[in-house]
């Protein structure tokens, strides 16, 4: 499936692009476009193409953002962090000019840092007003950021990455869908990993 996705010239290019500035979130991008296909599929949700699709380009704002920002590894001054939350909107921009409602979930994009109890960004969305697609990637990405392999920082066991997301169960993530989550990642867990190899080796 991800492959299919990025055989569409504008997705590959885009991902391309975005591999050549940035590699640690073109491989997150990717990580997190196929553990929401493995849900979406579980799940038996409407829509995965697009779901999917939107998971794989939900940070190509980042390309607006100076490398030096997306590189650095200590804590971001105030200015630093404010470019840093414009990728969503980024990601917005840049997409809406090249696909049409039916190829991307473009509130899915734009709102993928809001959290349940509205201190997310941009809008500062609460959580009867965010979307379940939105829900969805919210857990996913961090899930896959705790998770997934970084220059810096020794990735957590799954355990650990869920726990740390119940902390914030009902703050930043949906209680629900978050237990539903928990429950379908500790089943499959095995698959993830598989899909997750195949295309780690596809582009390594
Ligand atoms: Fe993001």
């Amino acid at each position: 499936m991800i492959d299919s996705l990025k055989l569409d010239k504008r997705v590959k290019n885009l991902l391309l692009i975005l591999r050549e500035k940035d590699l640690v979130t073109y491989r997150h991008s990717v990580r997190v476009a196929n553990i929401v296909h493995f849900i979406c599929v579980e799940w038996e949700l409407p829509n995965v193409e697009l779901i999917t699709r939107s998971a794989l380009l939900h940070d190509i704002g980042k390309l607006r953002i100076p490398t030096h920002i997306l590189d650095k590894n200590a804590k971001l001054n105030e200015e630093e962090w404010t470019l840093m939350k414009n990728h969503a909107s980024d990601s917005f921009d840049i997409l809406h000019s090249l696909f049409s409602p039916d190829e991307i979930d473009f509130q899915m994009i734009r709102h993928h840092h809001e959290n349940e109890d509205g201190t997310g960004y941009p809008v500062g969305l609460k959580s009867t007003n965010i979307s379940y697609n939105t829900k969805l990637i919210r857990i996913i990405d961090s899930y896959e950021a705790m998770t997934g392999i970084r220059p810096y920082r020794k990735p957590l066991t799954k355990e650990d990455a869920i726990g740390e997301l119940k902390r914030y169960s009902g703050i930043y993530y949906d209680r629900d869908m978050l237990e539903r989550f928990h429950y379908t990642i500790n089943k499959e867990v095995s698959a993830v990993a598989k899909s997750s190899y195949v295309v780690g080796s596809h582009i390594l």
